[in-house]
């Protein structure tokens, strides 16, 4: 099984891709494969006019397609998904997402779009097909800070959800290697962890 870790922050270094990067090291750290995309490697030409002929665009597609499970994070930019990760979701075909386990992540500069997710992206990776779409992460920059020197730090509340979470999609792709229905989806999942 594969787990697909795809970023889609124009930015590097990027908050959000650190964060998915700390979730993938405790996925690896739980037995589990993952691989990395960038959509910020992929030729930004070719994504803006959807030349769904383009080899590096067919490569990223192929990769997705083989994975199980995949780790989407995403900045909030304007109150919604970023650009980027639209310009890619957008090139995938309607069932791009069949049967794919999916976990949700974002950044963002305060809590007031906390929502964004679950209102802007999770309907679109319902639209794809998706088999199972677990609670979102959802952590303000505050929460998730980096040093030089001591690498990634998150609080408390954060740390939670990074363990419930990957904890959800491990217990997803086991119903899924059984064949049974994936396990319920909390409905308020960003809530979860974040101080009232
Ligand atoms: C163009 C732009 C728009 C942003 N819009 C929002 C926003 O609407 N809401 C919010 O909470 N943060 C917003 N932010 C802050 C980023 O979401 C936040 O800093 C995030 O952690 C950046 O992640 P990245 O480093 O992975 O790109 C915005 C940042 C930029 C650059």
């Amino acid at each position: 099984m594969t787990i697909l870790l795809l970023s889609g922050s124009p930015s590097s270094p990027s908050r959000s891709a650190r964060l998915l990067n700390f979730i993938g090291e405790r996925l690896n750290e739980l037995g589990q494969r993952t691989v990395s995309l960038h959509v910020r490697d992929l030729p930004a030409q070719a994504l803006l006019h959807a030349d769904f002929s383009d080899p590096e665009l067919l490569a990223a597609k192929a990769l997705l397609a083989k994975a199980e499970a995949i780790v989407i994070a995403t900045p909030i930019y304007k109150a919604a998904y970023s650009g980027l990760l639209k310009s890619f979701l957008d090139i995938l075909p309607q069932d791009g997402l069949d049967g794919k386990i999916v976990l949700p992540v974002a950044t963002g500069g305060s809590q007031s779009h906390m929502l964004a997710l679950d209102y802007g992206l999770r309907p679109v990776l319902a639209a794809l097909s998706a088999r199972h779409i677990l609670s979102s992460i959802y952590a303000t920059d505050s929460q998730v800070v980096w040093t030089d020197g001591q690498g990634l730090q998150l609080d408390d509340a954060i740390s939670r959800r990074v363990q419930d979470g990957t904890h959800l999609l491990l217990d997803s792709l086991v119903s899924l290697q059984r064949g049974k229905p994936a396990g319920q989806a909390v409905q308020s999942p960003i809530l979860n962890g974040l101080p009232c």
